[in-house]
């Protein structure tokens, strides 16, 4: 076993790196297209199933009655970016008993860090309804999917999750809620080794440099900074299906206009409710290619969706409900886009036009 799971470590490690450059589709309007599709033959369906949603992730697995017996073919139902995250597709099923954190650097078997920090594809479940308070970052290593259905699975009150340089993680079906910052401590994050943490931003998820990642049917609300916030060169990426509430600075995608890597990522923003108590940032994007589709946005205070660094943000068939406030009613490009217009305008003899779109 120990031999095996050796020879394992070194096989990803060999493999994670040319996993972890994950370069962008050439052409995103055929995964946007592949959206559709998908969303249409969900639609067309609706006569015929009476479990049907229209909803073509839901209706993917949902209408499978022993779903819990084949709870990974889950894995196949993701559209967009990030649908090729295939999570811990394969691997075993791996059952949560222990709600405790107590020890981050030697995690006890039975708990979800425990099962998160391993080498070996995990198709990681809960034996019953649990509150987790973490007592640092939860770091994921590659191929696990967090499968919360069956059970009311509570990530609270504690720092939370952190995706950093890893791929094909699936995070389903949990209640991500009052994360904190942690950090300036050792934390193990594969079975080899543990570091020491700086101080976290207190996400709710983290995404820093993954890639081939799908969050889907979350709740998330009251982080100490974002709800989900990709950033460092993160890319294939699928947000779908998620309940956000009560929350500031809801979803950074990119961290800084300098940081030009970002121009490879690309992120499915789909089937999400933006509720009640939210200010800005649904999302915020930098850079890359967004594709923001069929989201239902009831509350904002600030605004929805907003951009700088010449993003691509491709907005499909959400639904506005603005607040009573005529400043929230506005369609504008962020102030910084004037600036930018500004500056064709007056040098255009000097220097090409940059692309921008904000359709
Ligand atoms: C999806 O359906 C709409 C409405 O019928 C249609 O306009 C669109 O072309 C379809 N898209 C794809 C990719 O099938």
């Amino acid at each position: 076993m120990a031999s095996s799971s050796l020879s394992l470590f070194f096989l990803f490690s060999l493999l994670s790196p040319i996993l972890i450059a994950s370069s962008p589709v050439q052409d995103p309007e055929l995964v946007v297209q592949e959206v559709h599709r998908s969303i249409n033959e969900s639609r067309r369906n609706l006569g015929y199933l009476s479990c049907g949603s229209g909803n073509p992730i839901d209706d993917c697995w949902r209408c499978d009655a022993n779903w819990e017996k084949n709870r990974q073919s889950l894995a196949d139902c993701a559209i967009g970016f990030g649908k090729n995250a295939i999570g811990g597709k394969n691997g075993k099923i791996y059952v949560v008993t222990d709600s405790s954190d107590d020890d981050v650097v030697n995690p006890k078997p039975g708990t979800l860090r425990y099962a998160v920090i391993q080498d070996e594809p995990l198709w990681i479940i809960f034996a019953r309804d649990m509150v987790i308070k973490l007592k640092e970052e939860l770091i994921m290593n590659s191929f696990k999917t967090i499968d919360g259905r069956g059970a009311s699975v509570h990530i609270a009150g504690g720092p939370c999750i952190t995706i950093q340089y890893v791929t094909n993680i699936i995070i389903h079906g949990l209640n991500i809620h009052d994360c904190k910052q942690g950090g300036n401590t050792n934390v193990r994050d594969s079975p080899s080794h543990y570091g020491f943490r700086t101080i976290s931003d207190g996400d709710g998820v983290s995404i820093f440099g993954g890639s081939h990642i799908w969050v889907d049917h979350c709740s998330l609300s009251n982080c100490h900074d974002g709800l989900i916030d990709a950033i460092h060169g993160s890319t294939a990426i699928t947000i779908s299906n998620n309940y956000m509430t009560h929350h500031d600075k809801v979803m950074l995608l990119g961290h800084s206009d300098s940081y030009t890597q970002d121009k490879n990522m690309q992120v499915t923003i789909a089937f999400n409710h933006f509720g009640e108590g939210l200010v800005q940032r649904m999302p915020r994007c930098r850079h890359g290619y967004f594709h923001v589709v069929n989201n239902d946005y009831t509350h904002w205070e600030m605004y929805a969706i907003g951009g700088s660094a010449d993003p691509t943000i491709n907005s499909q068939g959400n639904r506005f409900l603005a607040p009573n406030d005529r400043s929230s009613k506005e369609v504008r490009p962020h102030l910084l886009t004037f600036f930018f217009l500004f500056f064709i305008f007056f040098f255009e003899f000097l220097k090409p036009i940059s692309k921008f779109s904000l359709h």
